[in-house]
């Protein structure tokens, strides 16, 4: 009769009691040596197994102690056996390469977490697990917490000009989430997207079942006159700070756009991922604000805060809200609730001003730190866009190959991307280009970073 533990599996045929210890060392050496029991675990005691296992204790010893001679396991003072780690035949085959190491990254995108307010996200988190209630345990909304929605419902209204109530937001796991609901939703319609645009969108909306329709980006924005002969009947934008060229939905444009959507009855998914970001004015308002009802406002807290807690939000227009929620719903039921309750906190006490004044002053520091070292190594290349955000689009010389500069760079640890990596075809005639961040490295890493860029490229024979 075979035998295991709840914390450990071993297997032991405890009818054949003259040889327990041998194969308790048996098992537990090919889990090691398979690689099942990593290096670093922690083994239940020897009076828990042998309870578990339902045999004596001092089986469980003797095998410890042999495979502790044998090089497999270690005792340590306080915590316990510990499994080592061993090269075994199989292991080099397993293990990964190691990412290239990049000594500076100018890839755009992620905030720098390295400035995540540790401090003020413990007191909220605190507060919240002492005042939460009970039920918030438990299954809940899938629209979210309504105290989340409460929150952002004021934090919105305030910073962003959004007009909407409480249950008109849908609490997801980020933007990517959001779009991906909106997308199985509005599949039927079809989904114009920006080009250039995030290529993670457009693969995004067509895993979703919906058809993606790129329309071309000039120094206005979208390209709203094209949006009728694409037959989208919804449309993705970034119309505070195009991404990637940086340029804002001209005045003219954000009318034509509403106008499209209220007379042909479609829907725009404005994409508000960094308006948190100015330096040198304050965002044009959200569209939402202008047209609730042909508008989905989507934000998140991946630029503002941290990617890693997955947490963004859809304001949806009332005919959509019933189908969004029951997407929503099935798609993973809800966002963590503690998550929820603790973003509701840190919004209410204020850290999250206190934390965009503090990150606001570094990235517009780093922001002027880019401009000037590409001033000095790079004169032919400036920043465009506006002062915004966490990157800036380098336009490059027409006869140069910014996918060929980048790959040149990543070989000497310098991350950049090609403006190439966000266009979809029809590919745009447009210079070619660099999107480069400057959120993940210090202001004294840049001016070396664009140093040792002009240098490696200069003797790669790639000039200016
Ligand atoms: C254009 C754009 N929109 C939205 C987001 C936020 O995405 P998520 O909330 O899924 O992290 C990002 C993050 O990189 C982005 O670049």
């Amino acid at each position: 009769m075979s035998t295991s533990s709840p914390e450990l599996f071993v297997e032991i045929d405890r009818s054949r009691p003259r040889g327990l210890r041998a194969q308790l060392e048996r098992s537990l050496r090919d889990a090691i040596r398979a690689g099942r029991l990593r290096p670093g675990v922690r083994l239940p005691s020897s009076r828990a197994l042998a309870a578990d296992l339902q045999i004596t204790r001092g089986v469980v010893i003797a095998a410890y102690h042999q495979l502790t001679a044998e090089g497999y396991l270690s005792s340590r003072q306080g915590w316990g056996t510990v499994v080592n780690a061993i090269t075994t035949p199989e292991e080099p085959q397993r293990r990964r390469p190691p990412p290239p190491s990049a000594r500076y990254d100018f890839r755009p995108g992620a905030p720098d977490v390295a400035l995540f307010p540790h401090a003020a996200w413990a007191r909220a988190t605190r507060t919240t697990m002492r005042s939460l209630p009970e039920q918030s345990l438990g299954y809940s909304d899938p629209a979210g917490l309504p105290a989340l929605r409460e929150t952002l419902a004021d934090y919105l209204g305030r910073v962003r000009g959004v007009s909407c109530e409480p249950d008109d937001i849908v609490v997801c796991n980020g933007f990517s989430h959001g779009l991906s609901l909106l997308a199985r939703v509005l599949a039927k319609r079809g989904i114009a997207v920006e080009n250039p645009g995030h290529p993670n969108w457009r693969e995004q909306i067509e895993w979703a079942g919906a058809s993606c329709h790129p329309i071309e980006v000039d120094d206005e924005g979208l390209r709203v006159d094209r949006l009728t002969a694409s037959g989208a009947g919804a449309v993705l934008v970034t119309p505070a700070h195009q991404y990637p060229t940086g340029v804002v939905l001209s005045a003219s444009r954000r009318i034509s756009l509403l106008d499209w959507a209220r007379t042909s009855g479609s829907y725009v998914i404005e994409d508000d991922y960094d308006a948190e970001y100015r330096y040198d004015r304050q965002p044009v308002g959200a569209l939402q604000g202008v047209a609730p009802d042909h508008v989905v406002h989507a934000g998140s807290l991946s630029k503002s805060l941290a990617p890693g807690l997955r947490l963004g939000w859809l304001i949806v227009p009332p005919a959509l809200r019933e189908e969004v929620v029951a997407a929503r719903a099935r798609s993973d039921r809800f966002t963590t609730s503690i998550i929820q309750a603790t973003v509701a906190e840190f919004i209410q006490r204020g850290d999250l001003d206190r934390h965009l004044r503090r990150t606001r002053r570094n990235y517009r520091q780093r922001r002027d730190a880019l401009i000037a070292a590409l001033c000095r190594h790079w004169p032919a290349y400036h920043a465009t866009g506006i002062s915004a955000g966490l990157h800036v689009l380098v336009k490059l010389a027409d006869s140069m190959d910014a996918t060929h500069l980048a790959a040149t760079a990543a070989r000497h640890g310098i991350l950049i991307q090609p403006l190439d990596r966000y266009r979809s075809s029809p590919a745009p005639a447009q210079h070619p280009a660099l999107v480069m961040g400057y959120s993940r490295l210090t202001p004294h890493h840049i001016e070396e970073g664009i140093h040792h860029l002009a240098t490696v490229l200069k003797s790669a024979g790639v000039t200016p």
